[in-house]
């Protein structure tokens, strides 16, 4: 697909109408849960040239109704998702004890330790004792909707980069207009189109490798990647680990510890569109919508349809299973079960060895801190040291894939998280080396 095409797509149209959300404190609705499409449209909306994804959804009720699902994290309970979290976001915003997100009223911002959901109101509640006024949004900037709405690149265009660090105010979240997760961002200006990138930062700055993603990969990975909206020809030197190493110290971005005198490079830790890329399962023609988006038939009208719960999880759909059966049945498992039995397994094992790991490497840290503090070594060994442990360090996070979730993501690059994780113990018994 030709680049400059898919940046010249996006059509600025200003749709000046409230959003269809009733903000209040207690019981807060945000655009109701069910699956069906938010009936939000103004005649404002009506008569704009740029269909909504709500609209969109009237016209494509089974993909639609596929994306419209709330996931429920096995882990903590926590709903998330891109529907869910679009929910939260736009509606009044979450904010939970992990995270600083703003919850929105007409007025005020609050910061917030909890809110839950009750599903058979579709609705988030927040108890008025865990709400704090605060000035401005703390961690949740306008910026944050760079990865997360089509509708930010038109906004940015207009306003400048300054927007990145604005606290969101109810004139952006107008604008956005519920458009988060959009239809836009994988299609364009209509569903009909082929899946693929669309948001600008990723489709430039992936320079040259653009062309050596399948759309596949680039549909997800235009988010869930290591690059950033400064990144420039980020993959210059490959996907693989050290390159991405390189390019993000190439670039300035990298962070430095005071106390070490190490330095790491930084925003490498959910490298999904990496670690996918570089896979043996993509040399076979797996990509994440493989996995993540199988086809499905829908059961009343046997129509065949793309499943769009794209951050759902694969173990939990049948469709993607039978998709994986395709190839691992050759390698010795017969059912669905056995599937997700075998991925839990792996999950499991990576688990292990990545919190080994992680341990390991926060106690060679030490070693470098007290040979820094004791001025035990000479410094061109300690400085050898410290390359060695950016490298390592690296390993491990990329092996890691998201440091909430140690091994979940095994299923993206098994022969690669192996692979780090013994190259990283292997510099990490070079560091002890060079220490003595
Ligand atoms: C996260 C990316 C993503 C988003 C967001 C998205 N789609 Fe899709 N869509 C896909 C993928 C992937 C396919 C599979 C076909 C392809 O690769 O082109 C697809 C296919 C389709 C198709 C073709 C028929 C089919 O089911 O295969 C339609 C129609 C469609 N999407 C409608 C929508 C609508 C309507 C929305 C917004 C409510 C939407 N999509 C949002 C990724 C997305
Ligand atoms: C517009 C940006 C964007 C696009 C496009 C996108 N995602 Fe996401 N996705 C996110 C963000 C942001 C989150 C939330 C991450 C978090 O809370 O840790 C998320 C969450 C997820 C999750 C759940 C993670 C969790 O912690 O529960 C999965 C799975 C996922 N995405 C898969 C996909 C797949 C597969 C595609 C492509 C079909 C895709 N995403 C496209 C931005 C995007
Ligand atoms: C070989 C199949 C496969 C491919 C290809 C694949 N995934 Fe996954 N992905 C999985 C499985 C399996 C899980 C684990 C789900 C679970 O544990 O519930 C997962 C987990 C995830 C998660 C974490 C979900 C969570 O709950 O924290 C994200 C995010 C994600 N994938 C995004 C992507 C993206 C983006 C791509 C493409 C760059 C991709 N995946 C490619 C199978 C795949
Ligand atoms: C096109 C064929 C193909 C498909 C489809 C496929 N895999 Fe694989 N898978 C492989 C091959 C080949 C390997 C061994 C190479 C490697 O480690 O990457 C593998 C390895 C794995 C491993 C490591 C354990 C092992 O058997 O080596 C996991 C986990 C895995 N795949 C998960 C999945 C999941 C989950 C899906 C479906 C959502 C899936 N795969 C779909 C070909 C495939």
């Amino acid at each position: 697909m030709n680049r400059q095409k898919l940046i010249s797509g996006a059509v600025v149209v200003f749709v000046c109408c409230a959003l269809g959300i009733g903000i209040g404190l207690l019981g807060c609705s945000a655009s109701k849960e069910t699956p069906q499409a938010e009936g939000s449209e103004t005649p404002a909306e009506q008569t704009a040239t740029v269909k909504t994804m709500n609209q969109w959804g009237k016209e494509y009720p089974l993909q639609w109704n596929s994306y419209a699902q709330i996931k429920v994290n096995p882990y903590d309970g926590d709903k998330e998702g891109h529907f869910c979290l679009r929910t939260k976001e736009l509606g009044p915003i979450k904010k939970d004890s992990r995270g600083y997100k703003p919850f929105r009223t007409e007025d005020e911002n609050y910061v917030i330790d909890f809110l839950t959901y009750d599903d058979e109101a579709g609705q988030w509640i927040v108890d008025d004792s865990v709400m704090n006024v605060v000035t401005e949004a703390t961690a949740y900037t306008k910026g944050c909707f760079s990865c997360r709405s089509s509708k930010f690149q038109e906004i940015e265009a207009r306003e400048g980069a300054d927007i990145y660090k604005q606290p969101l105010d109810n004139e952006f979240i107008a604008e956005i207009n519920g458009q988060a997760w959009d239809c836009a961002l994988c299609h364009g200006d209509n569903p009909e189109n082929p899946a693929d990138s669309y948001l600008k930062y990723f489709n430039e700055g992936t320079g040259t490798a653009f062309d050596e993603m399948d759309p596949g990969l680039r549909v997800c990975g235009q988010c869930h990647t290591t690059m950033n909206h400064f990144s420039e020809d980020h993959f210059r030197y490959g996907f693989e680990v050290d390159g991405l190493v390189d390019s993000k110290f190439e670039q300035g971005q990298t962070s430095f510890d005071k106390e070490t005198g190490i330095t790491t490079a930084s925003g490498i830790y959910l490298p999904d569109l990496e670690m996918v890329q570089t896979s043996k399962m993509r040399e076979m023609g797996v990509t994440c919508v493989s996995c993540h988006m199988p086809k499905t038939t829908d059961k009343e009208s046997g129509a065949e349809y793309t499943m769009h719960n794209a951050s759902g999880s694969p173990l939990e759909n049948k469709a993607a299973m039978e998709y994986c059966l395709t190839c691992h049945k050759a390698r010795g498992i017969n059912s669905a079960d056995e599937m997700v039995k075998m991925v839990r397994e792996q999950q499991e094992k990576a688990a292990t060895v990545l919190t080994a790991l992680k341990e390991r490497c926060a106690d060679t840290k030490a070693k470098i801190k007290a040979a820094v503090e004791g001025a035990t070594i000479d410094m061109a060994k300690l400085d050898a040291a410290r390359e060695k442990y950016t490298r390592a360090y690296a390993r491990y996070q990329v092996a890691l894939g998201d440091p909430n979730t140690a091994g979940l993501k095994i299923a993206h690059n098994p022969a690669m998280t192996w692979q780090y994780v013994d190259e990283a113990n292997v510099i990490l018994t070079e560091i002890d080396a060079l220490l003595g």
